[in-house]
């Protein structure tokens, strides 16, 4: 599957009654790369997890390409082509790391389980160990490997640095931009590591309290220091 435009329209969303998301509205096109940006609490989970078909949506559409996904479960938004890396872990605590990599393979051959050695090189160390074995930064890999051997059309990456030492961080960066570059993958990516997200990005959005409170592109926002300061609380970019 080809990267997919993803758009948001006018979305509204939240957990039973409490609303959380507002009138948010973006598009990133096919093969493009937007950082979603924000201090704690401010939504970028939930916007999140309200793509996948996980959260209350109460008023808006999502469009997978040309496919209205508004309506549709989890499920079935996974094999439409999106695939989500939750900042919540995502690995069975009781299979071995190989065996949680055949579960993201979907029909595709085993072989393709090297392509996610390659990209970490860690979790083909420690194939034979199990899920609930695994530090933070390993179980962080192996739900990230595991999603993107399914070859999503849009991946949705929630913090996918976190717990990771800082050169596997630029080596996971790296591999997400070819991901995007290939023309595979629409990436969608939160980020804490401010710098990392700007260079990645092609497009920005910024959320406080729910709703959009910034966006354009990295060179924009690193050149706008009162809207870093306001909603990201750093006191400049280098
Ligand atoms: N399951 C939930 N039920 C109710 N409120 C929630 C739930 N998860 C998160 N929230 C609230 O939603 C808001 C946004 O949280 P979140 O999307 O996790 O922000 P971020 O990822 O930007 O740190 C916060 O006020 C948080 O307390
Ligand atoms: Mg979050």
């Amino acid at each position: 599957m080809p990267a997919t435009t993803l758009s948001v329209e006018n979305l509204s969303a939240g957990y039973g009654p409490t609303r959380i998301l507002e009138s948010i509205s973006f598009s990133v096109a096919a093969g493009h790369r937007l950082a979603v940006l924000g201090r704690n609490g401010m939504g970028k989970t939930t916007l999140f997890a309200t793509l996948a078909g996980q959260t209350r949506r109460y008023e808006g559409r999502i469009l997978l390409g040309e496919t209205d996904i508004s309506s549709a479960p989890s499920a079935t938004r996974a094999r439409g082509g999106l695939g989500y890396v939750p900042q919540t872990r995502d690995v069975f605590p009781s299979l071995d790391v190989e065996e949680n990599l055949i579960v993201g393979l979907k029909n595709r051959s085993k072989d393709a389980i090297e392509e996610a050695y390659a990209m970490f090189p860690r979790l083909k160390e420690r194939r034979k160990n199990l899920g609930s074995q695994l530090s933070g930064g390993e179980q962080q890999m192996l739900t990230t490997a595991r999603t993107i051997l399914g070859r999503p059309s849009v991946l949705l990456l929630d913090e996918p640095l976190e717990g990771l030492a800082p050169v596997i961080c630029e080596e996971l960066m790296v591999a997400f931009s070819g991901l995007a570059a290939s023309g595979e993958m629409t990436i969608l990516l939160v980020e804490q590591r401010i710098q990392s997200a700007l260079d990645f990005a092609d497009e920005v959005i910024v959320l406080e309290r729910g709703r959009i409170a910034w966006s354009g592109t990295p060179a924009a926002l690193s050149a706008d220091q009162e809207a870093v300061e306001r909603l990201l609380g750093v006191g400049g970019l280098h």
